[in-house]
């Protein structure tokens, strides 16, 4: 992908829908009883790959009037008999063994290049100790991943790291166990699944930090009008908020509370972003997000902050490089882990980019200073080639972006988006 800098963005325009409600709204109603229309959902390499894996497991897709129709299994998975193909996407692979794993099934879970590399210990533990039998290489840590369901029994279980992938997968294996889940994370991570189940007809509590789901419950389909994604709009808050002129409105944006760190983030830099027209969709909080060019300063992120904006640092690393001052970000080494290394391969994009970046080894620090020209490798991120194709928006001559296919795995009209917001 080859960029130069170019004028203001302005016009409104709406990103696809949001990554993880996508991948849920297909998991969950797979999993309940009745059928269910899903608006909205993220046509995108991810969610493909979630939805033929669970037509592999027996659950029926069918596609009507633009938008997909799911009959539940009321819980009855069929054995896929070959391995699954998660693709690039660690939610569909941690959601899914979760999902499979109180089925009396042997279901063999595996995925791209990127995919084989990402620690699933944080799942096959727990997993474990529910009383399923999980394998995997490098003693069940990496995938592919060897699911043996069986007959679970809820645990109390202490997770080192927030994860919504962590928590979700638990929550799905308990649909089929004895007693009780409990669940704690240092930080809550993001809430689409509580909300999601709790329309389905599952119950839980809160206890301060303790999630508490009683096993065995059967949930009910629901309709799903997915958002549009704050961590696709994540790349145009930024675009917007550094190139002068730029006047942007993004339609229909999910703003959890649990999601929005990008616009706390932002806010904390001196960004000009303001929220309209704020509603509630499919339990879900959403908004239009208007987004004008501002002067940013360095700002300090780390804390509760981190799970919820954890995907959006590569983006915010190109607003920090645009701003006056240092930016510091701690306490996010869970970024070492996505798709990529996401730190060593934010820092490396900027410093191509004649950027003074360091990385440590739970975040960076980053010196504002012009955006020059250059070849940046996305090592076959998504999230990694989109933020740089922002900087490019705001650099002082052409700059080319390799490996850039893996966009299409969140974000395939992208580029088209792009450009339509900066001709507009
Ligand atoms: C996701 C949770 C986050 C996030 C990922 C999507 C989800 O991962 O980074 O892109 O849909 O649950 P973790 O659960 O590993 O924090």
């Amino acid at each position: 992908m080859t960029l130069g800098p170019g004028g203001p963005l302005t016009g409104r325009l709406r990103v696809p829908g949001d990554k993880s409600i996508s991948h849920r709204s297909l998991i969950f109603n797979g999993l309940a009883t009745g059928s269910a229309r899903v608006r909205g959902l993220l046509d995108a390499a991810d969610v493909q790959a979630t939805a033929t894996a669970l037509r592999r497991l027996g659950v029926h897709l069918r596609r009507s009037r633009g938008d997909l129709v799911v009959q539940g299994t009321g819980g009855v998975l069929q054995e896929p008999g070959a391995p699954v193909d998660c693709g690039n996407s660690g939610t569909g692979m941690r959601l899914l063994a979760g999902a499979v794993a109180a089925h009396d099934l042997l279901v063999v879970l595996t995925g791209d290049q990127s995919l084989r590399q990402r620690p699933m210990g944080r799942i096959t533990v727990p997993l474990g100790r529910m009383g399923a039998r999980l394998d995997g290489r490098d003693q069940g840590r990496l995938p592919p991943l060897v699911v043996r369901g069986g007959q679970l029994q809820g645990i109390r279980w202490e997770n080192p790291v927030p994860s919504a992938q962590v928590k979700s997968c638990l929550i799905l294996a308990s649909l089929g166990a004895a007693g009780t889940l409990e669940f704690r994370e240092p930080h809550r991570s993001r809430d689409h699944t509580e909300r999601m189940l709790g329309a389905m007809g599952v119950s839980m509590r809160r206890d301060g930090d303790w999630l508490r789901v009683p096993c065995g419950q059967q949930p009910h389909c629901v309709d799903v009008d997915v958002p549009a994604d704050i961590s696709s709009a994540a790349f145009f808050l930024v675009a917007a908020s550094i190139v002068p002129g730029s006047d942007l409105l993004l339609e229909g944006v999910g703003v959890n509370p649990t999601r929005t760190g990008v616009l706390d983030a932002l806010w904390s830099m001196g960004a000009d972003i303001t929220l309209e027209d704020e509603r509630v969709v499919s339990g879900e909080p959403v908004a239009d997000l208007r987004v004008r060019h501002a002067g940013l300063h360095g700002a300090s992120w780390g804390g509760e902050l981190v799970p919820r904006t954890i995907d959006e640092f590569p983006v915010l690393a190109v607003a920090a490089a645009c701003a006056q001052g240092e930016t510091v970000l701690t306490g996010a080494a869970e970024m070492r882990v996505k798709e990529s290394d996401r730190i060593a391969a934010t820092v490396a994009g900027l410093r191509a980019l004649g950027v003074d970046a360091d990385e440590r080894p739970d975040g960076f620090a980053v010196q504002g200073g012009p955006l020059r020209a250059g070849v940046v490798d996305s090592v076959g991120d998504h999230r990694i080639a989109m933020a740089f194709a922002v900087a490019a928006c705001r650099a002082t001559g052409e700059c080319r972006i390799d490996d850039t296919a893996n966009i299409r795995t969140s974000f395939p009209t992208f580029p088209a988006l792009l450009a339509q917001a900066r001709s507009a």
